[in-house]
């Protein structure tokens, strides 16, 4: 924990069960470092794509869709505490999300200034449409958060937060290239700090999980990173489909990036 002092203690960690889900989610986060998502071409994209200024504030503006709504998944996991504990050690994730007290800091709010630094307003970055990925990741994450019990979003909250020092500094490149004079506040609050969240949240797991609830964990966490594979996908084609059309998927070209491997178990309520 970084802003806020543990409430826990040494013997918490030290119960049979403890031990148990502790071992698990190593395993799990080992496994998840596997998955395509690390090794995703995106990851390799600064350097050796030039992407115009437009895409590159096409793709930074679509992210906003993903950052925006993240501090009120946070909130509404706090509410799903078994106990006061683990809500105070959530909420010093969320206090370093709301800015540490100050709402300009707060990272959709360091996001926007981003944007506008590149010349993207508020309301267009509000405006913009989700992007079909996007819209399932956070369909994704909501219905974690609302249905599941409180360790498995708290695993899955661990796995994202796991994603974000592969992928954020490369946003943060694509931005410095596209735009020298890019207010990248956002992308310096992150990296190594989402790691201790990630480590937190995997904590908060250990705590409070059942056996029971492995194979649910599992799940979740390989839709989490398939969803995030299909954003990757559809960034990399924007960025290497300059001046071309949009075209159907069954018109693909052929000199682009094959489409990833899509999750194998949709969500009920998304068309796939
Ligand atoms: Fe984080």
């Amino acid at each position: 924990m970084e802003h806020f002092k543990s409430p826990f203690v040494a013997s918490d960690f030290s119960t049979p069960e403890a031990l148990q889900n502790q071992r698990f989610f190593d395993e799990e986060l080992a496994r998840a470092r596997t998955h395509a998502f690390f090794t995703h071409p995106f990851l390799a994209s600064p350097g050796k794509l030039v992407v115009s200024r437009e895409t590159t504030a096409i793709v930074l503006t679509s992210f906003y869709k993903i950052v925006a709504p993240f501090t009120g998944l946070l909130c509404s996991l706090g509410g799903r505490s078994p106990d006061l504990r683990t809500r105070f050690a959530l909420m010093d994730n969320l206090y370093e999300e709301m800015g540490c007290g100050d709402l300009g800091s707060a990272h959709p709010s360091l996001y926007l200034r981003m944007l506008a630094s590149i010349g993207v307003s508020e309301a267009a970055a509000e405006a913009a449409p989700t992007l079909p990925a996007i819209r399932r990741i956070n369909e994704h994450l909501e219905e974690v958060v609302k249905t599941e019990p409180f360790a498995v979003a708290c695993a899955v909250l661990a796995s994202a937060e796991a994603t974000i020092p592969s992928s954020f500094p490369v946003l943060a490149a694509l931005a410095k290239s596209a735009f020298p004079g890019v207010d990248s506040t956002f992308f310096d609050r992150h990296g190594p700090r989402d790691e201790g969240h990630s480590e937190d949240a995997a904590v908060l797991f250990a705590l409070s999980a059942k056996g029971s609830m492995f194979p649910r964990v599992t799940e979740h966490v390989q839709r989490d990173l398939a969803l995030r594979v299909e954003l990757f996908d559809e960034w990399l084609w924007a960025m290497t489909s300059v001046a071309q059309p949009r075209t159907a998927p069954s018109q693909r070209p052929s000199h682009l990036p094959p489409r990833s491997a899509r999750p194998t178990t949709a969500h009920p309520s998304v068309p796939v």
